[in-house]
């Protein structure tokens, strides 16, 4: 099976490398990918949203199966124009895809679908959004109604805070949704759906906020963990059963399935699970370290949930232990960040039990390895327990030098020090 997968942060380096552990898969392909990517498959430039564009690279390497891996291609449409082609694709169509693209969406499916989600509201002018604060909070949380990779959404208890960033979005002309505040752990299940068959993997939580301790801004996601040692086992089916399924249920039911990886984000409460959103692709960071426990070939599950196969494979089996990834940020992120920074330390080869998977990465002329983004590395440590898993990837960042770069000390810690647990009522 020839593979392309489109896309080009760590995520898409962690797909790279469990496909490329898939006996089935001949021959491995990314676009645009990055300079980790480029190790371990032959990477082509594409512009990842152009449909045309990712069609056109796709015939030309003669991909039995496209992987794309981030949110703006398939809410474009692009996971549409590859199957035009004739060519099978691991991603949702654009109308499945506004669950993410559209909160506003996905709240109405979850309504029909009888899912616990927060109460919210959407404010689309300035005069509306001091009475709708009054009806919310504290805590305020408040998104964007739309795409904004994680960087949209601003909880606070500071009724200021909350009030400039509703009014900023609305001046930038984007809707605002106000939602009420989920109490409980926040766990992350990915799942593979196609249309009502829902094949979960190991739930995993992201560390959002850029600062130790849970402080400072939202981010894209500095680090997670997996699988959750605090979390009830039978969690994750009712996860499943009352949540997923209702609603891949309830998207062919609306004439859009889901084909692809639905990302359920939820917090676990006393009252049991309610989403905080669902997102149509695999999260970043949490899949650098689901992958890593990933013991199945990758190429056969993505590729029997784009051709409508799932039910017939194998559930995935997982490695015994814990996988912990930790995000290397540039200076200044979540704000803008510095780049052309050379890092050092990050192109030894991959361990298995500890790797250093590349997102904000490119090559200078010179051939210096130097940082292209704002999150720049995922270091993945893999162990018999959370705390040596921990071990595996502070150990390893240790050795990998970026001026400037920031990073949390504390992925997984609360876990391993048994400070979290499920509020009973
Ligand atoms: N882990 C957050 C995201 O992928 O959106």
């Amino acid at each position: 099976m020839r593979v392309l997968v489109i896309g080009s942060g760590a995520r898409e380096h962690a797909l790279v490398l469990s496909l490329r552990r898939d006996p089935a898969v001949s021959a491995l392909y990314a676009a645009p990918g990055n300079a980790g990517i480029a190790q371990h498959a032959q990477v082509r430039p594409v512009d990842p949203s152009s449909a045309e564009a990712v069609v056109a690279l796709a015939t030309e390497l003669s991909a039995d199966l496209v992987v794309i891996g981030p949110e703006v291609p398939l809410v474009l449409g692009v996971a549409d124009a590859v199957r035009s082609a004739g060519i099978a694709c691991f991603g949702p169509s654009a109308a499945a895809a506004r669950i993410e693209g559209s909160k506003a969406f996905a709240k109405d499916v979850m309504a029909a679908a009888g899912v616990r989600t927060a109460h919210s509201e959407i404010v689309d002018n300035p005069a509306e959004l001091d009475a709708a604060l009054d009806r919310f909070g504290p805590t305020w949380v408040v998104k964007d109604d739309g795409l904004a990779a994680g960087k949209g959404v601003v909880v606070t208890g500071d009724r200021h805070a909350a009030r400039d960033h509703g009014a900023e979005l609305l001046e930038q002309g984007h809707p605002v949704l106000l939602e009420s505040f989920l109490d409980g752990p926040e766990v992350s299940l990915f799942c593979l759906v196609d249309g009502e068959t829902v094949v979960p993997l190991l739930p995993a939580q992201d560390h959002k906020r850029v600062g130790d301790g849970d402080t400072g801004p939202n981010t894209g996601g500095m680090g997670a963990y997996t699988p959750l040692p605090w979390l009830p086992e039978q969690t994750v089916t009712a996860i499943v059963e009352d949540v997923v399924k209702p609603v891949a249920a309830e998207m062919v039911r609306r004439g859009c399935p889901f084909s692809g990886l639905l990302y359920a984000g939820l917090a676990v409460g006393a009252a049991g699970p309610a989403v905080v959103e669902f997102n149509c692709r695999f999260g970043d960071p949490e899949t650098q370290a689901v992958l890593a426990l990933l013991d199945s070939p990758l190429g056969e599950l993505l590729n029997a949930t784009a051709t409508g196969t799932l039910a017939e494979v194998a559930p995935p089996r997982w490695r015994d232990g814990s996988a912990i990834t930790v995000v290397i940020a540039a200076e200044n992120y979540p704000g803008r960040p510095r780049l052309g920074d050379v890092i050092t330390g990050a192109t030894e080869a991959t361990q298995d039990d500890a790797a250093v998977l590349h997102a904000g990465t490119s090559l200078r002329d010179d051939g210096a390895l130097v940082s292209s983004g704002g999150r720049v590395l995922s270091v993945v440590g893999v162990g018999a327990d959370l705390s040596e898993a921990r071990a595996k990837a502070y150990d390893r960042i240790a050795s990998i030098k970026l001026p400037g770069s920031h990073y949390r000390t504390d992925i997984g810690l609360a876990a391993v020090e048994h400070r979290i647990a499920v509020p009973t009522q």
